[in-house]
């Protein structure tokens, strides 16, 4: 029997995910979400709720600036991953995270009286319907919490095909839905302003947004190499700032609850 869980669109998320985490765009990625929500959360420790946290990645990150995390997510091959990445971890920062198998749906159950942060990263783009999916994440914050969420920018999406010089391929998606992403398999693109309209009508209000692989995501599977830390400057200051952030594969939306 297979240890990845399986979208209901069929996709095997988990193996596609692991090809990915090693790659400069996933380390892009990875830093640029933790550095807006360093820039972002209170320091003083936070209740978090990280929803599709796959395998820890970000978890790891937030318990150990002190942050309590719940990891929801239905893929047991994710949970393995999560488990050994935490079992590396010092026994305080291991402390302050719990593993729940689980969907979004799951959100309300696990909120008591709400999360003062709910994560969502690279997940919405593989739900079938997002406006269920985004009430799920907002019913489940605290008033006055933040939301984190990044998904796939569907203004931008020709750009990847364009600067990889598949001419076709960039016409045929552009102004489309969804497209075949890094994982291997299909997934939907939003709109920041549809997704904005849907928080919005949930009770959640953006208060910034950024811009997530401007420069880099036609890279293909170019591993980290030296001078990350230069990229990585580059793509922040890019992403935080018109026109550049307008084109980014990804958008990172930071909202709080009303
Ligand atoms: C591309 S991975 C992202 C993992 C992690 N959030 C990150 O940023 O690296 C997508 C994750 O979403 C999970 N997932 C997919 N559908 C979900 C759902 N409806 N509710 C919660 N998690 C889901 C998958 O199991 C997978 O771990």
């Amino acid at each position: 029997m297979s240890n990845s869980w399986t979208s209901a669109s069929g996709a095997d998320l988990s193996a596609g995910y692991a090809r990915h985490a090693g790659t400069l765009r996933g380390a892009l990625r990875h830093a640029l979400v933790a550095r807006a929500l360093r820039t972002h959360l209170p320091t003083d420790s936070q209740r978090v709720l990280d929803v599709g946290g796959g395998d820890g990645h970000q978890a790891v990150l937030l318990a150990r600036a002190g942050h309590r995390v719940t990891l929801l997510d239905p893929d047991p091959g994710m949970h393995k991953r999560a488990a050994e990445r935490l079992a590396a971890e010092s026994e305080q920062v291991r402390d302050r995270i719990t593993l729940v198998e689980g969907t979004a749906d799951q959100a309300t159950d696990l909120a008591g009286d709400g999360f003062d942060l709910v994560c969502c990263h690279g997940v919405l783009m593989y739900a079938e319907d997002p406006r269920a999916f985004l009430n799920d994440l907002a019913s489940a914050l605290r008033p006055g919490g933040l939301m984190s969420l990044l998904t796939k920018n569907a203004d931008a999406l020709a750009m990847r095909a364009g600067l990889e010089g598949r001419w076709a391929d960039a016409v045929a998606v552009m102004g489309a839905g969804s497209v075949e992403g890094n994982l291997g398999v299909s997934s939907r693109a939003d709109t920041l302003a549809s997704v904005e309209a849907i928080l919005d009508d949930a009770g959640v209000t953006t208060s910034c947004w950024y811009g997530v692989r401007v420069f880099t995501d036609h890279l293909g599977d170019a591993p980290v190499g030296e001078g990350f830390d230069y990229v990585l400057e580059a793509e922040w200051q890019a992403g935080c700032r018109d026109p550049y952030r307008q084109i980014a594969r990804l958008f990172h939306l930071i909202g709080h609850k009303q």
